[in-house]
């Protein structure tokens, strides 16, 4: 068994909706492995479950896997944010969050990320208590950018993929837009830890979580 199934087997399992849109999730799309994998959805949803945040904001929903697991712990009366660029996945996570508790103060937006950073900065302005970092990678440093203003005083900042399928660690780029992605990664994890601003810890899940707040 390897470390991953491990710990899988050490940690309370995802709720059933969640594993029901794993299944669909591989199913019915062409790309599950976007997919947030169980166990990052189980630290996510522990996060969130500790910080009871009111203001929750997710960028790159897919399947709203992970939109599901930030819902376990949104505060009452709070709002869960979630952008997606591709409306094709729609039909999909309105099926999923239509069944979840508390599903309808999700708030989809089908925009470009960073655009809607911009576009929402003054109504999120020092607000926003948890993101997860989950779009395109490319552009993570400028997203970076945008969402340190929008963080309230206990904001907390989760990105995903910060070992970029492990060509971080092993200092193995990938190809093409994936090298391209993986300097946009290094890049980000290097301002992480040099920032005195802010506080980072990298969490050796999935494919590496980094749980950032205001040092
Ligand atoms: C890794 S998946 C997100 C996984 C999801 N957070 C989960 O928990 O399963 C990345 C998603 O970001 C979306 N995406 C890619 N580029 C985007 C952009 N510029 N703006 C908004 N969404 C984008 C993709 O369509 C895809 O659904």
């Amino acid at each position: 068994m390897d470390l991953a199934t491990f710990a899988n087997h050490q940690s309370t399992p995802a709720p059933p909706l969640l594993e029901k849109l794993a299944r669909a999730t591989w199913q019915r799309t062409r790309h599950g492995r976007l997919m947030t994998d169980v166990q990052t959805g189980r630290v996510i949803a522990m996060i969130s479950k500790l910080m009871q945040p009111t203001t929750i904001l997710e960028l790159g929903t897919f399947t709203g896997y992970g939109t599901l697991c930030l819902l376990e712990g949104l505060g009452p009366e709070g709002t869960l944010h979630t952008v997606e660029s591709n409306d094709e996945l729609f039909s999909l996570q309105d099926e999923f969050w239509q069944q979840a508790e508390g599903g309808h103060r999700i708030q989809r937006h089908h925009a470009d990320a960073l655009a809607f950073l911009h576009q929402w900065k003054v109504p999120l302005n020092g607000t926003v208590d948890l993101v997860y970092v989950d779009a395109d990678k490319q552009n993570v440093n400028a997203q970076l950018d945008a969402l340190l203003p929008l963080l309230s005083e206990r904001g907390c900042l989760l990105f995903d993929n910060t070992w970029w399928n492990g060509t971080l660690y092993s200092r193995e780029n990938g190809t093409g837009g994936s090298a391209a992605k993986a300097d946009a990664m290094r890049r980000l994890n290097e301002r992480l830890l040099s920032d005195t601003a802010l506080q980072t810890v990298t969490v050796p899940t999935g494919d590496g979580l980094s749980v950032v707040r205001k040092a």
